[in-house]
């Protein structure tokens, strides 16, 4: 009789890790890692929606949106830290949640991280193509409008072709191999950290306060509420709600998040680390200091070169602010970095995408091809190539705004659920070697799911009602497909 709660003995999770004869290669040091968690993490969130999250949610204060969002994922970041320096093997949050809460939830998990990886790889991907289109532009050479958006955008038009492109290119680079795609990917952290840098560093002197001055803008319906004219409950129901003020800076948090999305990429690559125990704390950790220090220094100079509302809708506030600057002829070479940077965001979620459904695979959740590794490179070959189609028809075709909100719903979900295991993992695993552990137990698991379902309270109900659709087919898939062929329920 199967059993769908059945938990993945520990033991026999390690054992996998150790099996380095069939297994992924271990090349990637603790350098690496940090590199490939800053490599996920920069990118459409910090260079597309500072602004809009200023014009339209927190104004100034998107710094302490930054912050509250930093702190969430950081929480829920301590935990991806102990579980990766726990259980080494590739796969993520799905792993974990095997060896904690069972298969059926495992699924789900892996499931739900297709929104994460793939979907995420596809946001970026339609702002690439904004800011390719945008660099060519300047030099003379105009794409026509058809081929740069999906049907469904505000401009229609027929396919988004360079989204298309650039997902297809990175595909085939990962077949490659592992180790030439770290390379790549140090290169372009290097250019993108270096442009955030230099926007902080020449910015700084230009920043005019009056643009500072509210710094927290007044919320209409927050200043109604304190004299008692309006109640809690309707102004959560009210247009005013999320627009300046403390929910302005709540909302705004739910947007920037998309920002700090990746960091948990690096666990993805656990069984390719050279030493897991002490390199994935210092990647997964390491790498979300780095960047939050950045990013609230950059949405200080941001909102401080140029008034918040005339970032509104604007795609590529950087351009916009730093044309107050002075410094203007850095802008071209300022976009090509920002492209370059955009390109290692979906390099990692690509990755990270083939190796969680490699582990499925491997569990038998899924078909064998999805762990079928390429007899050279030692790469999970057939994997890329299918979501080099699924995510291409996605960056192609769906509007980004849709994706970006099913991007973090996704990812809030397993945050909460990694954050759930950790404690799960203290209570049944309480002896188990554990490089790194989360302090404050249960504390600080507990308030990374409150933060996590606090910030998913604040998005669309569509994307909701999309969460619920996509986890109902992968509840068919399992009960028609994984459940039959798991191999742990059929040992
Ligand atoms: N954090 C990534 C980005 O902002 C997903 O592009």
């Amino acid at each position: 009789m199967s059993n769908i709660w059945k938990t993945k003995p520990l033991k026999q999770l390690l054992a996998h890790a150790d099996d380095s004869e069939k297994g992924l290669k271990r090349s990637l040091s603790a350098t690496s890692l940090v590199a490939l968690g800053i490599g996920a993490i920069i990118g459409a969130g910090l260079f597309s929606l500072t602004g809009i999250a200023a014009a339209d949610n927190a104004g100034p204060a998107v710094v302490y949106s930054f912050i509250l969002a930093a702190v969430g994922c950081a929480f829920a970041g301590l935990c991806y830290a102990e579980f990766a320096s726990m259980i080494p093997v590739a796969g993520s949050a799905y792993t974990y949640s095997y060896a904690t809460m069972g298969e059926f939830i495992a699924w789900i998990i892996g499931w739900d991280l297709v929104l994460e990886y793939a979907l995420g790889a596809a946001t970026v991907a339609v702002s690439w193509s904004q800011y390719v289109a945008k660099f060519l532009h300047s030099v003379g050479v105009d794409l026509p409008p058809s081929l740069l958006h999906s049907p469904w955008d505000e401009v229609s038009g027929i396919v988004n072709l360079p989204a298309i492109l650039i997902v297809c290119l990175l595909s085939l680079l990962l077949i490659r191999g592992t180790k030439e795609s770290a390379l790549l990917n140090n290169i372009l952290v290097i250019l993108k950290v270096t442009v955030v840098l230099v926007f902080i560093a020449l910015g700084w002197g230009f920043i005019d306060s009056a643009n500072h001055t509210p710094f927290i803008p007044t919320n209409e319906g927050e200043v109604l509420m304190s004299s008692g004219k309006m109640s809690f409950m309707e102004f959560f129901g009210s247009d005013y709600f999320g627009h300046y003020g403390w929910s302005g800076i709540l909302r705004g948090a739910g947007v920037v998040f998309f920002a700090f999305i990746g960091f948990d990429a690096v666990s993805t690559a656990a069984q390719e680390a050279k030493n897991p125990q002490k390199g994935m704390p210092i990647g997964i950790i390491g790498s979300l200091v780095i960047c939050t220090l950045l990013y609230v220094l950059f949405a200080f100079v941001l909102t401080g070169l140029e008034n918040y509302l005339n970032f509104k809708g604007d795609a590529s506030p950087v351009t916009t602010a730093f044309a107050k600057t002075g410094y203007t002829f850095l802008n071209s070479s300022l976009t090509i970095a920002i492209i370059a940077g955009y390109t290692s965001v979906m390099l990692v979620m690509l990755m990270g995408q083939s190796r969680v459904f490699y582990s499925m695979s491997i569990d038998g959740l899924l078909p064998k091809t999805f762990s079928e590794l390429h007899k050279k490179n030692k790469t999970p070959w057939k994997t890329n190539l299918i979501f080099m189609v699924f995510v291409s028809i996605f960056a192609g075709f769906v509007p980004v705004s849709d994706l970006g909100h099913m991007v973090s719903i996704g990812t809030l979900f397993a945050f909460a659920l990694v954050c759930v295991g950790v404690m799960m993992m203290r209570k049944s695993n309480p002896d188990a070697v554990r490089g790194f552990r989360v302090p404050l137990v249960p504390l600080i698991p507990v308030l990374g799911i409150i933060i996590c379902v606090a910030l998913m309270a604040g998005l669309p109900i569509e994307s909701w009602e999309r969460l619920g659709i996509w986890l109902g087919l992968g509840l068919l898939i399992y009960f028609f497909y994984g459940k039959k062929h798991s191999k742990l329920n059929n040992e």
